[in-house]
């Protein structure tokens, strides 16, 4: 049985990038049996096909160097821009909306008996990102303030009121992933090839833009322009339900074609595993989460996507993430009962449901946090600089109705894009102390019982200095001071020589006397904070729990 000592880190607020980094923690005192080998999808299955265009040779020249850089933000520098194996051929071209044809129902191949082209138009603008005056942030949907569940209604009610016509109407909106993914399109100049955005490179992009003007259409319905999706934030234990705002069945953001097995408090199974125990499937979660994210992947393509350029065959092959959680949550949630797993479990109909748009904030969301914040050996650089990618183009129509053309490169970076996400971070241990860390971790009992904290499975490089020192419910980022009350203890290492210079340890810190001092009395988890005071890496730590105190304490006397 398992039982759930769940490190969900966390921090209060939205930050920016540079100050402020999320924990990475992998449950590794969790031992589960997720079924990695489930490479389900959400009915688009083809078979990958060769991609006979990898193996030309580059041309670098193709690419406005200039506009790439922007394109990344500023972020990087001109040097060692490296472009990526096999690149060739040309970047995807935006459909032709006029030639826009019949869908088809992936599921059983048929032709779908709804029209999902968008209404024609014959301007075509580029689209240029608005400058950045306020972020927006896109909160945890379950933790939104009763205002925000009312203004997203709102919008998501204004926006099913459009005239059907309009291409800003839900209906419209939905379509736009039944065009790109249901075979509407063709490849422009490429016969009858299809266009699919999906298993290949172009999935983060796509989605990112489809979300763009999505809020940006909802933020306008309701004169909001700082308006910002909610997140479905599946990766962490405390948001896996289905958010609670969506099962209202009196809310715009409600509807009905969903597995009604599912609902809260259904824990989401991201192995697809169904095991009936949920503290497995939430530990299998976060094993999974750790695996997309950081440990299984060799390569940048591992987790975007393989490249897909003018002329190549569909489905090239999806990234860890499309086709792990992302397709797992469109399958859990799409309603079994119905045809082809409506809505979300199809491609076709997804984008019925509101959920859907909350789903992939998330899946934008990882995009975001593999690139900028998750450290990873294997894939030091997370960048694709092939122009292919990076000159690939959508069509959306924009908040104005305005009919705009978009490129890969000009979403590659969120905060450019005038968007961030709140900071909840990826619960995944062992999280390496080279910085300031801060995991949340629950109580044995509320208020002032007698209680260890336990850090276990610290990984040690023995042959360097290494001291951090441990605090809880102090949200200081610069803590300087021992001298006070948040402070439980230190741990601190001389370099000396062992067999293969490294050691495992775990210490143990009592809590009961800090809680005299300190208003715990209705928490049921700590805030605890370690803050290193060497340089550079050298200690993991394993994992992070709070136990009974096995000897009972003496009474005290005064
Ligand atoms: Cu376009 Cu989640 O699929």
């Amino acid at each position: 049985m398992a039982s759930l000592h769940l490190p969900c880190a966390t921090t209060p607020s939205s930050q920016t990038r540079s100050s402020s980094r999320p924990v990475f923690a992998k449950p590794s005192h969790f031992i589960t049996h997720a079924k990695r080998g489930h490479r389900l999808q959400v009915s688009c299955a083809t078979e990958n096909q060769n991609d006979s265009s990898r193996n030309v040779e580059t041309s670098q020249g193709k690419v406005d160097r200039r506009n790439m850089l922007l394109g990344l933000g500023g972020l990087y520098g001109a040097s060692n821009l490296v472009s990526a194996p096999g690149a060739s051929a040309n970047p995807i071209k935006p459909p032709e909306i006029d030639k826009c044809g019949t869908a088809t129902n992936l599921n059983n191949n048929t032709q779908l008996d709804i029209n999902c082209c968008p209404p024609l138009s014959q301007n075509i603008v580029d689209y240029r990102l608005p400058p950045v005056f306020q972020m927006k942030i896109r909160p945890s949907a379950h933790r939104v303030s009763p205002e925000y569940i009312f203004k997203y209604n709102m919008a998501i009610d204004r926006m099913k009121r459009l005239p059907k016509e309009d291409p800003r109407s839900f209906m419209q909106q939905a379509n736009i992933h039944c065009a790109y993914c249901n075979g509407a399109y063709d490849q422009p100049g490429q016969g009858t090839l299809d266009l699919q955005v999906h298993n290949s490179w172009l999935f983060f992009p796509f989605h990112r833009w489809y979300l763009y003007f999505y809020e940006r259409i909802l933020g306008k319905l309701i004169g909001d322009p700082t308006f910002a999706l909610p997140f479905w934030n599946w990766d962490n234990p405390k948001g896996m339900t289905i958010p609670p705002i969506f099962v209202d069945p009196k809310s715009a953001l409600y509807d009905e074609k969903r597995n009604q097995a599912n609902m809260p408090p259904a824990v989401v199974d991201l192995g697809m595993t169904r095991n009936p125990d949920p503290l497995q499937v939430v530990a299998n979660n976060l094993t999974i989460m750790y695996n997309e994210m950081i440990r299984g992947n060799s390569d940048v393509y591992d987790f975007m996507g393989q490249p897909y350029r003018e002329g190549t065959p569909v489905n090239p092959g999806p990234g860890a993430s499309e086709r792990g959680s992302h397709t797992a949550v469109h399958v859990w949630v799409g309603d079994p009962s119905q045809p082809s797993g409506e809505d979300l479990g199809n491609f076709y109909s997804a984008g019925r449901d509101p959920l859907f748009y909350c789903h992939h904030a998330n899946v934008d969301r990882m995009w975001s946090l593999w690139q900028y914040f998750l450290p990873s050996k294997t894939v030091p650089d997370k960048r694709i600089t092939d122009p292919d990618f990076l000159n690939a183009a959508f069509l959306f129509y924009d908040e104005n109705a305005q009919l705009v053309r978009v490129t890969v490169k000009d979403c590659l970076d969120n905060l450019r894009m005038g968007y961030d996400f709140e900071r909840i971070d990826l619960p995944i241990f062992p999280l390496t102390l080279d910085k300031i860390v801060r995991v949340l971790v629950p109580k044995t009992k509320k208020g002032k019982a007698d209680e260890l904290l336990l850090l276990e499975n610290i990984q040690v490089d023995t042959t360097k200095f290494l001291k951090f020192d441990v605090f809880i419910n102090d949200e200081d980022d610069n803590i300087t001071e021992l001298d006070k009350a948040a402070y439980v203890g230190t741990y601190a290492q001389v370099p000396h020589k062992t067999a293969n210079k490294s050691a495992t340890t775990s210490i143990r810190l009592k809590l009961t006397d800090l809680y005299d001092d300190m208003d715990v009395a209705d928490d049921d988890t700590i805030l605890v904070t370690l803050v290193p005071r060497h340089q550079g890496p050298g200690v993991t730590i394993g994992g992070i729990k709070i136990i009974e105190n096995p000897t009972p304490a003496p009474p005290k006397t005064s």
